[in-house]
């Protein structure tokens, strides 16, 4: 039984911690158990719900926990254990110390830190819904890419770690002063690889999505598109659009008459990006919705009738289709066009960029075999045609 994961993204300022808030106790609500919890090192929960939440998760209300990761420290004190070793090793067998440098920093360690809360979290047990209150779209895009990335970058490390220790065992086990790394540094690197590929299918899973926060104004409805083609492109479902702070239309002045105006044009344009998402809208209330009780009434007024927990139906953003004599994949890319996508293939993976954004794609080891043979982007999808390259005919059926 998966545990429901929630994500709210969003530009700066729209809403997301409201809205993550208040999601999280309409689920605990309904006696869900419940854990909030925020990606952001801009911790807003605690002001939010107006407590004062410590470093384990803090119950707000029954049912309900807020959990604020302070990534930083833990994080630096494991990883650094690692990068010191290495870079130790590189430079005893030669490597060029700049190299040594390049290979071993890693982006993004809080991010890493928290993802690797979230997994804690999501296999405990203790939980039957998790929402996550991210930071603002551009790092939270970064957050999401990360796992993949982070694997590709330490299986090249590591591959790289690997040859030069073959390579200069002998020497170094006579040298003197040259460290040889202990058991512990291959132990935490092989267990960091396994939870961040955990983290990954944890999140790609069908019990996982990521909700958009806007406001209805051009720039952010621009970027709320944008970030619905990246999420696609790094396999997350988007289920539903919550636009926020729309300004009732009652008992208008002229100010207000012209704010409307200007809401409804952005929301008709809203509805016609993401068409295919349920569209929850909120107004702009006369003061901040803190406490569980206004954050529910929120909650609430936005979701209506619809079910903020339910699971998100189709197919997800990659699917894979066999046909005679090979096989389509297809990968969700909405609104991008033809030429913003670029399609490479190196061994076994498939670098795919749309925009400032790639994602470096693992074949399955169904299609290792096989041979690129076209690729288009069409209606907001790529497709990419594989050729069965499996000429031992025995294996033929
Ligand atoms: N519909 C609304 N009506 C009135 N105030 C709102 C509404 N939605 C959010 N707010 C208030 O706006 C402020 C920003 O909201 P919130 O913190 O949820 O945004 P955020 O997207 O999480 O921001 P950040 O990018 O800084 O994390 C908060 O003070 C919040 O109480
Ligand atoms: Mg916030």
């Amino acid at each position: 039984m998966g545990v429901r994961i929630i994500l709210f993204t969003g530009k700066g300022g729209v809403g997301k911690t409201t809205s993550a808030a208040g999601t999280a106790t309409l689920a605990a609500g309904r006696g869900q158990r419940t854990l909030v919890m925020s990606t952001d090192a801009a911790h807003s929960l605690g002001d939010a719900f107006a407590c004062v939440i410590g470093a384990e998760p803090t119950p707000v209300a029954p049912n309900l926990w807020v959990h604020q990761v302070d990534a930083q420290r833990r994080f630096e004190l494991s990883w650094g254990d690692i990068q010191g070793y290495l870079m130790s090793v590189l430079d005893a067998a030669g490597v060029d110390p700049i190299t040594a440098e390049e290979l071993t920093v890693i982006p993004g360690a809080e991010e890493v830190l928290a993802l690797l809360e979230l997994r804690q979290h999501a296999l405990s047990g203790e939980w039957d819904v998790i929402v996550v209150d991210c930071a603002p779209t551009a790092e939270t895009l970064r957050l999401l890419a990360l796992p993949e990335a982070l694997n590709w970058y330490m299986s090249r490390m590591f591959g790289v770690q690997r040859k030069v220790m073959r390579a200069l065992r002998p020497v170094l086990t006579r040298a003197a002063g040259v460290p040889m790394p202990e058991d512990s540094v291959f132990d935490a690197v092989e267990r960091l690889h396994r939870d961040l590929e955990e983290v990954q299918q944890i999140l790609s899973d069908k019990d996982a999505s990521v909700r958009l926060v806007l406001t209805p104004e051009a720039v952010v409805v621009a970027e709320a598109r944008r970030s619905l083609t990246t999420l696609s492109l790094y396999g997350y479902r988007v289920d539903g659009v919550i636009a926020n702070r729309v300004f009732p239309s009652d008992g208008a002045d002229a100010w207000r008459d012209a704010w409307v105006a200007a809401q409804e044009g952005v929301l008709a344009e809203v509805r016609q990006s993401f068409v295919d998402l349920p569209i929850w809208t909120s107004s702009y209330q006369p003061g901040e919705p803190m406490g569980a009780e206004a954050l529910a009434a929120f909650a609430e007024a936005a979701y209506g009738d619809s079910d903020p927990l339910a699971i998100p139906s189709g197919d997800g953003p990659m699917t894979i289709t066999r046909t005679e004599g090979g096989a389509v994949l297809r990968i969700a890319l909405p609104f991008a066009a033809k030429e913003d996508v670029d399609l490479a293939r190196h061994g076994d993976e498939l670098v795919v960029t749309v925009g400032s954004y790639r994602r470096l794609l693992a074949l399955p080891a169904a299609l290792a075999r096989h041979t690129v043979t076209g690729a288009r982007v069409e209606a907001g999808s790529l497709q990419v045609k594989f050729r069965s390259d499996n000429d031992d005919p025995q294996e033929q059926p």
